[in-house]
C-alpha cells in the first residue's frame, strides 16, 4: 500500500464536464489529505489476482433496446417533421396536428375522405375544400410538427407530399415554414401547377439568418377556389450520415457514445401489438413510404413505420453493431395467441422471410427485395429472439410456439442462437431474455442475482433492464442502482451474453412520454442524457476482455464493484459505486504483474443527492468527470458520496 489517500481536486468542474463535447481529458493529479471527522462508511479491502482469470467477458456485453414509446420513433430518433403525415390520427376532436389556415377573408374546409388516396396502403387522405380565396387571402393547412418544427439558419429542409386537384387551374401550392411568434415565413417553395390525378411533388426550404427555434410550423395554401386532396406530407432536416428517410444526428450520436455492441429491434411490447393485427408486420414496413399503411402501437399512438425493417436494420449498420432480430411469434399484449401447429405455420414462414430479407444474398427472393430497396450486402444476424415476454401467455402456448420458431429456423439457419422470451420446462433454449424493473434497493439486494445460477442452463440475455426512479428521465439514485446492478452482471459476463437498458428514449414534451424513468431525454431541438446514460456510456467504453479473480472484505452495505482486464492492452478496469451518502475509502491491491504504472485515469459520476439529475433545461447538472489519480500495485483510494466511479489502470 502507498498509504497516500488521494482525491482528485476540481478547481473548474463546469469547465471539465463532459457535457458539451463529451469527450473528456484527463487534466490533473492533486492529493488532498482526508477530512478528519467526515463520516465515513467502513474501509474495505480489495484484492485483484490478475494473473487469474475466472473467465471472459462477453464481446457482446453492452447493447441498446428502443420501441415505438415515448415517441422514440415518430417525434423523435426518426427525423420527420411532419406529424400525423397520412392522416390516420382524426376523430371527433377533427385532424390531429393540423388547422385550417384562412386567411383575410378566405374560406376554406378540411375533412378526411375515405374514398380518395394516393395508394393501396393509404386509402384515404385530407380533402381541403376552398369556397374563397385569392392571392392576398389564401387558405389552406398547417402542420404544428412534433411539439414544433425545429429550425435552424442556413440550412435546407427537404419535403414531399402527394396532392391531387380537382382542376388543373387550383395551382400555384406554397408552402412555407411560419414562425409561431412573429407569424412571418422563415422559408419558403412553390408548386406551379397541380395535376388532377395523385402525384408526388418535392420541394427544398432554405432557412436564411435566422435563430434557432423549435417555434415554428408548417403551411401550405392555395389561393384559388375548388378542393385539393394531399397525403403523405413530409419534411426533413440534415439526417446522421445523411440517409434518406434517416435519423437524427444528435440522437445517433448519443447511441453512439454509449460504445453499444448491437441493437434488439423492434421491440418490446411494440413487437406485439395488443392485437394480432397490430404487431409489427415487418412486410408493412419496406418499400416506397406510400406503400406502408403505418399501425396502431400498443403505446396508444399511430406509428408512421417511416422506421421499418430496412430502416432499423440500416442504423444498426450506421452504429457498427449487431443486430438482435426479435420476430413475432404469435402472442400479443391483450391476451390472444395463435395455437401452435398448422395456424402458427404462417407467422413462422414471415419469420423465415423476415431472416432472409435481412441476411439473404441477391439470390433468395427476400435478399433480392432488400437489394432491390437499395442495400444489397445482408445483415449479419446471430441473434433472433422469438417473441416478448412470453411469460405473459396465460394459455401455456409458449413452449410449443418456441420449438415451432426453433425447428424451423434452426432446419435453415443452424448458426442461429434462438432467445426464449419465457422460461421453458422441457426445453433448453439457446438463451434466455430476463426483463428487470426495480428500484435502487431492490438492485442494491438483488446484485449477486447471477452469481449462483446454474451454468449449465441457457446463456442470458438481460433484454431489458432498468432502476425506475425520476421522471421523464432516471436520476442520481437510478444511475447508483444501475451501476451496482452492472457491477453484478460483468462479474458473470460468462453467463450472461448481453445486456440492454430499456426504455432508451423520451420525447419530454407534455403527453410524449408513456413510461416514466428513460435513459435520453429530448425535444424537437436538443436531446440530453440521464445520469444513468453516462453511467451505461462509461460501463461500457471501460470493459476488459476478462475478468480476474478478486475478493472484497469490509466496506459499507451500498458498495460494490467489479473489475475486468484486458492482458494484451495491460489494462484493468476497475468499476467502484458508492450508494451511501458518506464516502467510502478502498484500499486497492493487485498481484500477477510486475509494473503497475504510477497514474490512472479516473472517471467520477457523482451527485450531492438521489434526486439530482438532468433535464432538457439543465442538461449536464451530471457527467462524467476525467481526471488522473496516483496509482501502484497497492493504493488507497476514496470515493464521495452518491459517486460511480471508472479507475482504468495500466498494469503488466
Ligand atoms: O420497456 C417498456 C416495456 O416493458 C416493453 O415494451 C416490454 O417488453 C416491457 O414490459
Amino acid at each position: 500500500m502507498t498509504g497516500t489517500n488521494l482525491k482528485t481536486l476540481l478547481p473548474t468542474m463546469e469547465n471539465l464536464r463532459w457535457a458539451t463535447s463529451r469527450i473528456a481529458l484527463v487534466i490533473l493529479i492533486t492529493a488532498i489529505s482526508p477530512h478528519p471527522g467526515h463520516a465515513q462508511s467502513p474501509k474495505a479491502t480489495l484484492n485483484i489476482q490478475l494473473d487469474k482469470s475466472l473467465h471472459p467477458v462477453s464481446p457482446t456485453l453492452y447493447g441498446l433496446m428502443t420501441e415505438e414509446i415515448n415517441y422514440s420513433y415518430d417525434g423523435g430518433l426518426y427525423a420527420e417533421m411532419v406529424r400525423n403525415r397520412t392522416f390516420q390520427d382524426h376523430g371527433f376532436g377533427g385532424v390531429a396536428h393540423w388547422d385550417m389556415e384562412q386567411k383575410g377573408d378566405s374560406i376554406a374546409s378540411m375533412a378526411i375522405d375515405d374514398s380518395e388516396g394516393p395508394s393501396a396502403a393509404l386509402q384515404h387522405s385530407l380533402a381541403i375544400t376552398v369556397k374563397k380565396a385569392d392571392a392576398d387571402n389564401p387558405a389552406g393547412v398547417r402542420n404544428e410538427g412534433y411539439w414544433g418544427m425545429a429550425l435552424r439558419p442556413e440550412t435546407t429542409y427537404k419535403g414531399s407530399l402527394y396532392l391531387k386537384a380537382n382542376s388543373s387551374d387550383m395551382g400555384p401550392l406554397s408552402i412555407e415554414l411560419i414562425n409561431d411568434n412573429t407569424g412571418t415565413a422563415v422559408a419558403s417553395a412553390t408548386i406551379p401547377t397541380l395535376s388532377t390525378d395523385w402525384k408526388q411533388y418535392e420541394f427544398t426550404l432554405n432557412t436564411a439568418k435566422i435563430e434557432v427555434s423549435s417555434q415554428n410550423h408548417l403551411l401550405l395554401t392555395v389561393r384559388r377556389t375548388g378542393k385539393i386532396w394531399i397525403d403523405l406530407v413530409s419534411l426533413f432536416p440534415h439526417t446522421y450520415k445523411n440517409r434518406q428517410n434517416g435519423n437524427r444526428p444528435d440522437l445517433m450520436q448519443m447511441m453512439a457514445e454509449m460504445h453499444p455492441k448491437f441493437l434488439r429491434l423492434p421491440g418490446g411490447n411494440y413487437l406485439e401489438g395488443d392485437q394480432i393485427d397490430e404487431r409489427f408486420d415487418w412486410k408493412n414496413t419496406i418499400g416506397p413510404l406510400v406503400d406502408r399503411p403505418t399501425h396502431r402501437s400498443p403505446w396508444n399512438y399511430q406509428s408512421s413505420d417511416g422506421m421499418g425493417l430496412l430502416e432499423f436494420l440500416e442504423w444498426t449498420e450506421d452504429l457498427k453493431i449487431q443486430t438482435v432480430l426479435a420476430v413475432y411469434a404469435g402472442y400479443s399484449l391483450k391476451g390472444d395467441h395463435i395455437h401452435p401447429g398448422p395456424t402458427l405455420t404462417p407467422f413462422v414462414e414471415d419469420a423465415l422471410d423476415e431472416i432472409e430479407f435481412a441476411t439473404g444474398d441477391g439470390s433468395t427472393k427476400w435478399g433480392a427485395l432488400r437489394a432491390k430497396l437499395g442495400h444489397p450486402e445482408p445483415f449479419p444476424i446471430q441473434y433472433v429472439e422469438i417473441g416478448n415476454e412470453d411469460w405473459f401467455d396465460r394459455s401455456g402456448s409458449y413452449e410449443a410456439r418456441y420449438q415451432q420458431f426453433y425447428k424451423a429456423i434452426k432446419a435453415r439457419y443452424p448458426q442461429l442462437q434462438l432467445i426464449a422470451t419465457a422460461p421453458l420446462e422441457k426445453f433448453k433454449p439457446d438463451v434466455l431474455d430476463d426483463h428487470y424493473y426495480k428500484r435502487a434497493d431492490e438492485f442494491y439486494a438483488d446484485v449477486k442475482h447471477y452469481d449462483t445460477v446454474d451454468r449449465n442452463g441457457p446463456k442470458i440475455f438481460v433484454g431489458e433492464w432498468a432502476t425506475r426512479e425520476g421522471s421523464p428521465t432516471t436520476n442520481m439514485g437510478a444511475a447508483l442502482g444501475d451501476a451496482a446492478w452492472m457491477t453484478g452482471m460483468e462479474r458473470n459476463s460468462d453467463l450472461i451474453v448481453m445486456a440492454s437498458y430499456a426504455p432508451l428514449f423520451v420525447n419530454v414534451n407534455p403527453g410524449g412520454m408513456q413510461w416514466e424513468s428513460d435513459l435520453i431525454g429530448y425535444d424537437a431541438l436538443t436531446s440530453y442524457g440521464a445520469p444513468s446514460y453516462y453511467a451505461q456510456s462509461i460501463f461500457a467504453k471501460y470493459l476488459g476482455t476478462e475478468v480476474p479473480a478478486s475478493a472484497l472484505t469490509g466496506g459499507g452495505g451500498r458498495f460494490f464493484y467489479s473489475v475486468t482486464s484486458s492482458p494484451e492492452k495491460g489494462k484493468v478496469y476497475l468499476k467502484l459505486v458508492n450508494a451511501s451518502s458518506v464516502s467510502q475509502t478502498v484500499d486497492i491491491a493487485m498481484t500477477g504483474v510486475s509494473n503497475v504504472a504510477k497514474t490512472a485515469t479516473l472517471v467520477t459520476i457523482s451527485g450531492h443527492s438521489l434526486a439530482e439529475t438532468n433535464t432538457i433545461s439543465v442538461p449536464t447538472r451530471i457527467v462524467p468527470l476525467v481526471t488522473a489519480i496516483k496509482s501502484a500495485a497497492g493504493f488507497s483510494h476514496t470515493m464521495p458520496p452518491y459517486s460511480i466511479q471508472v479507475l482504468e489502470l495500466e498494469a503488466k
